[in-house]
């Protein structure tokens, strides 16, 4: 990761970063060192540890927490590595820090925690002991290591909480748009819950909490980076459409690569992203250039959520992507490296 211009094959799209970028983006991140007011964090990407600055963010101030932590594996990211341990100590991590967390959400705000078949028992009970737990959705990944002697491990929990019972949930904003296989009619000929359109039949379904339509970034999508755990946009702007309104503030204290802070920007709400790693500060950066040229979320188009496999009839709802104004994506030619990390 730290070597970021290998040759890549040319429809490889997965984003790099030249070092002239890097200093740009480095000079934007933050740093904090005691108690910060919410103006001074907004809309930034904060470039530390966590656990040296929970107690310096203001209390009761983010409508929205999307948590993608380390899972309980042994695993590297970049310069950080991650060693697995008993459950038990896993769990006393989580409570670390979501217990710390806790404070900073809103009365009405909501929490969301990923975590893989393993760890999820250990992220419930402690979210069980901070939030009122609403729903585990499970996200069929698709990717994952085929095995002779056990099922392959494709599916991540996503663990769903509210601070209170008083809380946003648009659903109406969350529909999933699917071609309709067996158009039935009422009586009179007329459409049972189906519109056709110039693109065909589809319905519109209210969301369910196992997720089926979201892949794993993969070398050929636009936001992908080399990050060995990349959550896609699309499942972050699911999860933020439902959750928090326009101008809502959202916080990820495991940024990553920035999906969270530039879903929300595309979404216009506020973010807060906290990411131990500077490369990975400085793509989450990038990211958020981009997003100013490029509002699209892959996947989510004309303001419903697109099934798997409609990527035509999605272009025609497609927003227009702006001419780059002062800072240029460095989209690098890349070898197809196809797999992202099973976790
Ligand atoms: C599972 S990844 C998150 C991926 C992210 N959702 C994305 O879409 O790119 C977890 C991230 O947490 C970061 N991390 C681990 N420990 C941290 C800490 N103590 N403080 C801040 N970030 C940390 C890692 O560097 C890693 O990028």
């Amino acid at each position: 990761m730290t070597e970021q211009r290998e040759k890549r094959a040319p429809r490889n799209r997965t984003i790099t970063l030249a070092e002239a970028d890097c200093e740009l983006y480095r000079s934007r991140l933050q740093r904090l060192s005691g108690p910060t007011t919410l103006e001074e964090v907004l809309d930034h990407t904060i470039c530390q540890d966590l656990f040296e600055i929970l107690d310096f963010l203001p209390p009761c101030s983010v409508d929205l927490i999307f948590a993608d932590p380390p899972y309980n594996l042994s695993k590297s990211f970049n310069r950080y590595s991650f060693a697995q341990v008993p459950l038990l100590e896993y769990e006393q991590w989580l409570e670390s820090w979501l217990g710390r967390l806790a404070r900073v959400v809103k009365p009405t705000g909501s929490v969301y925690v990923c975590a893989d078949w393993r760890s999820s028992t250990a992220v419930q009970s402690v979210l069980e002991r901070l939030f009122t737990v609403r729903s585990r959705i499970t996200w069929e990944r698709e990717k994952g290591r085929g095995s002779r002697n056990n099922w392959k491990n494709c599916a991540e929990d996503i663990w769903f909480c509210t601070a209170s019972d008083d809380y946003v949930f648009n659903v109406e904003d969350v529909k999933l748009k699917r071609r309709v296989i067996a158009p039935y009619t009422s009586l009179e000929g007329k459409p049972k819950d189906w519109h056709e359109s110039s693109e065909g039949r589809f319905r519109l379904t209210y969301p369910s909490n196992i997720w089926t339509d979201v892949t794993v970034p993969f070398w050929s999508m636009r936001e992908n980076t080399d990050h060995p755990t990349q959550k896609a946009e699309k499942l972050l702007a699911r999860i933020v459409l439902a959750s928090s309104r326009e101008g809502d503030i959202v916080l990820d204290p495991f940024l990553g690569s920035g999906t969270t802070s530039v879903v929300a920007k595309k979404l216009k709400r506020h973010y807060i992203g906290i990411e131990i790693d500077e490369l990975f500060c400085c793509l989450a950066e990038h990211r958020l250039s981009m997003a100013e040229l490029d509002p699209g979320i892959q996947g989510y188009a004309g303001g419903v959520f697109w099934e798997r496999n409609t990527l035509s009839d999605q272009r025609r709802h497609k927003p227009p992507t702006r001419q780059p104004e002062t800072v240029q994506p460095t989209l690098l030619s890349g070898i197809p490296n196809g797999t992202r990390s099973s976790r």
